[in-house]
């Protein structure tokens, strides 16, 4: 984690906030020091605080266990918080007249994202719209979210002059992605409400704060079961579809790039297997359904600025101080930075494509 500081501080076009963010970070890191005998130690891992690496009491631990991520209750959300924007005057949303690479667009694509009540779900439903999709089924284990983000997506683009009346469709049907047989009931409805599902994203998934030796196995169990077998059992149940009607179709698994490396100062060790399993689960799929023309591909987003992860962060600056300074690109991803890779993904732009595994992370597994 040392080489990591180091590394960061040494990148040419940090710029000089980042770097006065990576010496205000140090003292930080240095008291997650490992002792010599650590398995950091062994690695050769170089560290820049001599003081904490001759500290022979110090814990036998990598990381930082005083810290915990405080998870707010929902309850802290402002209400109607997206945890994206839509509209402003940065975001060029909707309609285009200029040139466009049309093996993007979405049109005439029905179009199932799960977990899409809020978040990152969210977005990437109303990136479906926004890429010409008028029929998109919104899935998330609070019912009444899922009707209400259904509502709020056609309202949005026909509000914004982006969408005729009726133009869009798009439907929110409560489903327990860990549930079998909610799964199934979901997507039959979703098939006789649009007649086929052509493309998925799995973005339901939850993360939970718990230091490894104090995690509790139903905990660990429930996450499991929502991260790796919901994905799973979704990706099925559009695969089915796609192979009744012998038809090509997109699924897009959202993983992390905690399933691709140790995120610090704070790993946590059940979610980060979580979705290395979803990212290898993305890869075989691809090789399962290859010749049926059903394409599987991973999303690992990074630190993404979230309505969660504002409040979050916002309580507590050093925190992140520490996930930006971590980050090469010296700063937290937008949700609205996963559009491009969404839609690449999901659209024919990416017809050669299959168990891919994009990173969405500002660098920060390179280093
Ligand atoms: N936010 C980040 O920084 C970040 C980074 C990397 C990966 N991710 C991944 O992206 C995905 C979305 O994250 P987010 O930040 O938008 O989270 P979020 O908590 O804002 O949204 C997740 C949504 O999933 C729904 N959900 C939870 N359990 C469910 C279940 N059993 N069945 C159906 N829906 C369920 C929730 O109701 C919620 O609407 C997650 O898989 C997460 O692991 C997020």
């Amino acid at each position: 984690m040392f080489a990591r500081s180091a590394t960061l501080k040494a990148l040419p076009r940090a710029g000089r906030s980042f770097a006065t963010q990576a010496v205000r970070f140090a003292p930080r890191v240095a008291a997650a020091a490992a002792p010599t005998s650590s398995p950091l130690s062994r690695r050769k891992v170089s560290s820049s605080s001599t003081a904490a690496a001759d500290n022979k009491e110090a814990p036998f631990a990598a990381v930082r266990e005083d810290i915990q991520i405080p998870y707010p209750d929902e309850t802290e959300y402002k209400p109607g918080e997206l945890g994206h924007s839509t509209d402003g005057p940065d975001v060029d949303v909707g309609r285009h007249t200029r040139r466009t690479l049309a093996s993007f667009s979405m049109t005439d694509k029905v179009c199932v994202v799960t977990g899409a009540g809020r978040g990152l779900g969210n977005l990437m439903a109303r990136t479906f719209a926004e890429s010409g999709s008028n029929a998109i089924a919104i899935l998330d284990l609070d019912e009444n979210l899922a009707k209400e983000a259904a509502n709020d997506l056609v309202q949005w683009f026909e509000e914004h002059g982006q969408a005729k009346k009726g133009e869009i469709k798009c439907i929110g049907i409560g489903c327990d992605v860990a549930n079998e047989e909610s799964v199934k009931a979901s997507f039959k409805q979703v098939v006789d409400t649009f007649g086929r599902v052509d493309s998925l994203v799995t973005a339901a998934g939850i993360v939970e704060n718990f230091v490894a030796t104090e995690y509790p196995g139903d905990r660990f169990r429930k996450l499991m079961a929502i991260n790796v077998e919901g994905s799973f059992y979704c990706a099925r149940e559009a695969a089915k579809d796609m192979m009744r009607r012998d038809a090509a179709g997109t699924i897009v698994l959202i993983g992390s790039m905690s399933g691709a490396c140790v995120n610090i100062p704070q790993p946590q060790t059940p979610y980060n297997a979580s979705k290395a399993a979803v990212r290898h689960m993305a890869s075989s799929l691809a090789v399962e359904w290859a010749q049926k023309n059903i394409r599987v591909n991973c999303i690992s987003p990074g630190y993404m600025a979230t309505a969660l992860t504002r409040v979050i962060l916002d309580r507590d600056p050093e925190l992140r101080d520490a996930w930006v300074n971590l980050t090469p690109m010296a700063r937290l991803g937008e949700p609205e930075d996963l559009k491009g890779a969404c839609i690449y993904l999901a659209s024919d732009a990416s017809a050669f494509t299959t168990g891919a595994d994009i990173r969405v992370d500002g660098g920060y597994t390179l280093t």
